[in-house]
């Protein structure tokens, strides 16, 4: 059996880089003899700037989020971080005496996040990895499924595991595999071909939201950026153009097509025939899951009860498995 868990940050609102590279995913893998845990990270999220009095409507949002794009509550649990978070915060404390500096300091989302002014970053924003880590090892996760960006994350989550095996001689933590799936494992900014489509890009015209109303998503894809070349025929023909690149990735991930299916499509087009069919897709696909959240968060206790159950579970799985690196770490006990 698949032990799947991931999680995102209850920061901002999520996009369609969000969906297609994580979400769409967590809801394809329920089923099918795997356990999925589906986690609203909202520890990590303090690690920058917030707000205090949003943070647990933020919280609800996300899973409103998840369960809206199809996670399924009767088959995965999902849950808060914090909830859960004397063992998550316990583990990752041991797991922090195990993970070299040399390392911590390559990570690029720090480096991104922190900015020019690292001296003034916060200790919590330089362990966010380690803290992600004991996410993982706690549940003795075998997949993780993320988007791209998480890659060198899981590296660490993996290095940490395994020093801590060698360290005490024993195969205790599971190594788990990032599992990045699908045709859009990095959604691009609909302003810049050449960053990533993020919550906290400044212009809101540089992505689509799961809550933007379908004349919002229309307006945005007809302003997304594009070059003024012709559609290519190939998918090598989209080399150095990353705009429309971009763009065809969107279509193949929403539609289920591959990107040679949907350059098959439509070479030769110019861009005006495209995203007017790229437009309807994207609100064929997003508008269903804004409607569903929005009946969702009308009901807070429903999700209140859900992230309870949610969080029961974690637990029963979390507390012995922290338990048991108690021990295999020599602490007291009677
Ligand atoms: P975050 O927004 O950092 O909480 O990310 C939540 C999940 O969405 C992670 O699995 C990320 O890898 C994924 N993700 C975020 N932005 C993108 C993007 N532009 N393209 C693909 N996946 C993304
Ligand atoms: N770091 C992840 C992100 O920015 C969020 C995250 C925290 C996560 N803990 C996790 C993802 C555990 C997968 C598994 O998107």
């Amino acid at each position: 059996m698949k032990r799947i868990l991931s999680g995102m940050q209850p920061t901002y609102q999520l996009h369609l880089g969000n969906y297609l590279g994580a979400l769409q995913n967590w809801v394809n893998l329920q089923g099918t003899g795997n356990q999925c845990l589906y986690c609203v990270v909202d520890m990590h999220a303090i690690t920058m700037p917030y707000e205090r009095d949003g943070l647990s409507k933020a919280s609800r949002e996300i899973a409103a989020a998840y369960i809206a794009a199809g996670v399924d509550p009767a088959q995965s649990s999902i849950f808060v971080q914090s909830a859960v978070g004397d063992l998550h915060a316990e583990l990752m404390w041991y797991l922090a005496t195990m993970t070299q500096l040399g390392k911590l300091d390559r990570m690029t989302q720090f480096k991104d996040k922190a900015g020019k002014n690292a001296e003034k970053a916060g200790l919590g924003l330089y362990a966010y990895p380690v803290l992600m880590a004991a996410d993982i090892l706690i549940y003795q996760a075998t997949h993780v499924p993320v988007g791209e960006d998480q890659k060198q994350h899981l590296e660490l989550t993996r290095d940490v595991a395994s020093t801590f095996n060698h360290r005490y001689g024993r195969d205790f933590f599971t190594l788990p595999d990032p599992m990045i799936m699908g045709e859009a494992t990095r959604v691009m900014s609909l302003r810049d071909g050449t960053q990533k489509m993020s919550k906290s890009a400044e212009s809101d015209l540089s992505r689509i939201n799961l809550t933007d109303t379908p004349d919002m998503i229309a307006d945005k894809i007809k302003r997304a950026k594009t070059d003024p070349l012709a559609l290519p025929d190939t998918v090598d023909g989209l080399e150095g153009r990353p705009e429309a690149a971009n763009l065809i990735t969107i279509y193949a991930a929403l539609s289920g097509l591959t990107k040679a299916q949907v350059v098959a499509e439509f070479a030769g087009k110019p861009f005006s025939d495209f995203k007017p069919k790229l437009a309807e897709l994207t609100v064929a696909k997003i508008a269903p899951i804004t409607e569903k959240m929005r009946h969702l968060l009308a009901e807070p206790q429903e999700i209140d009860a859900i992230l309870v159950k949610g969080a029961e579970t974690a637990r029963s799985i979390a507390a012995p498995v922290v338990a048991e690196v108690k021990d295999i770490m020599g602490f007291w006990k009677v």
